[in-house]
């Protein structure tokens, strides 16, 4: 029996890992064994647990509560917690074979760190994205923990040509000596686990959410807006014109538009709004500012809304999955298919060009081509994995 550690501690990282899990729990329940790590990056009720109730996730074995800090500390109070439970469980003669990580949080950085130190094998899922936009903590966490990881599991081709640009090889070849000679590093790509889930939970989510009929939203005529980067929330005027975009759409086109507000966000609205958006805010009943949003709640928002407007990658995925045409509120994406594709524009936090990217997409046909893999990504993992160990 394998045993792998998975490392969750942002929202995103529990819907990633509920893919593998239940891929585990039902194709590969003799062969692996899994257990969970929270950091606590995340650790609001809406941020954090109430993902684990609805997607079924197993409560994790560990947490080490790390919560919010300045990334030197977060980075460091997780290095330090996930390298005593990798060595509590070697002495406790129940050691991991090897450890999986999503994304590129400070989670996924530290965690990854921490690991190679005590040559434990990394799996990083949503390897090789890349902004070139060094300034974002994001793309230093996925570079570096590229650079650590044994298997870089890649959804997309342009995840696969940059780690090949990088000097990296496909599928089994040894592109580079591992740990004492006996590892090798490689990229498979594997399509997009988040995908995997989308399909799975997309009939439950019509099920069990009431969200729609709650807010009394019209099917393809409201917005889906969410804003949570520190380059939007900590930087006035982007936020601002972020806002006066929204607010400018609902009132000319009398439309809807849905906000789910991260609690970054929500606590930087008092600081870098004007006095006068913050009016307009409490005056617009058109835009609807909500809590952060469960699962079943934010698919069904994306399925239905007529144009997402986000700076998040996750939610700029999932509203391609259900056809669903994006404004990108940053000056650059990972999902460089989506825009190439012609169903995502981006509009940075320019006023101007948020409000041409949203005429260019309203009620216009867009395509959305296969980009993402086949449904089966986790599956894919899981045997590269065995492989590998
Ligand atoms: C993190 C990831 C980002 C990912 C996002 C998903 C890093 C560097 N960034 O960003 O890549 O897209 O998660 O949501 O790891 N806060 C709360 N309650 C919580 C969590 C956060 O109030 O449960 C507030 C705190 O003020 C905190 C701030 O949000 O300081 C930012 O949280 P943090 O975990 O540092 O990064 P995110 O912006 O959530």
């Amino acid at each position: 029996m394998i045993r792998l550690l998975t490392i969750i501690g942002a929202r995103p990282q529990i819907i990633k890992a509920a893919a593998i899990s239940r891929a585990i729990h039902t194709h590969f329940a003799g062969e692996i064994e899994e257990a969970i790590l929270h950091t606590g990056q995340h650790y609001d009720t809406n941020m954090s647990a109430v993902f684990f109730e609805e997607l079924g996730i197993p409560q994790p074995e560990y947490n080490l509560h790390v919560g919010s800090g300045s990334h030197g500390q977060q980075t460091a109070r997780i290095i330090e917690g996930v390298e005593q439970v990798l060595q509590e469980a070697q002495t406790k003669d129940k050691p991991f074979d090897g450890m999986i990580v999503y994304g590129d949080t400070n989670s996924t950085l530290a965690a990854s760190i921490a690991a190679v130190k005590i040559h434990i094998p990394v799996f990083h899922i949503e390897a090789g994205l890349r902004s070139f936009n060094m300034t974002m903590p994001e793309e230093v966490n996925r570079i570096v923990c590229d650079q650590l990881s044994s298997i870089l599991f890649t959804p997309t081709i342009t995840g696969l040509s940059n780690l090949q640009n990088e000097g990296f090889a496909e599928n089994g070849i040894k592109s580079r000596v591992r740990f004492s000679g006996q590892r090798e590093q490689y990229v498979v790509q594997s399509g997009d686990v988040m995908y995997d889930n989308s399909l799975y939970f997309s009939q439950m989510a019509d099920e069990k959410s009431d969200i729609i009929e709650r807010l009394g939203l019209t099917c393809r005529n409201f917005i889906l807006a969410t804003i949570h980067r520190p380059a939007n929330t900590d930087n006035s005027e982007n936020l601002q014109s972020i806002f006066r975009a929204l607010l400018d759409i609902a009132d000319a086109e009398q439309i809807d538009v849905i906000l789910p507000l991260h609690p970054r966000t929500r606590k930087m609205l008092q600081t870098q709004l004007s006095a006068e958006l913050l009016m307009r805010i409490d005056k617009t009943p058109k835009l609807k500012i909500i809590e952060p949003a469960s699962f079943f709640e934010i698919i069904r928002l994306e399925k239905n809304a007529r144009v997402v407007m986000t700076d998040s990658g996750g939610v700029q995925k999932e509203a391609f999955f259900f056809q669903t045409p994006c404004v990108i509120l940053r000056p650059e994406t990972e999902w460089v298919e989506i825009v190439d594709a012609g169903a995502g524009i981006i509009a940075d936090a320019d006023y101007q060009r948020i409000m041409d990217a949203y005429n260019a997409l309203s009620g216009k046909t867009v395509a959305f081509p296969p980009l993402f893999g086949d449904g089966h990504a986790s599956e894919k993992i899981l045997e590269e994995i065995l492989k590998y160990l």
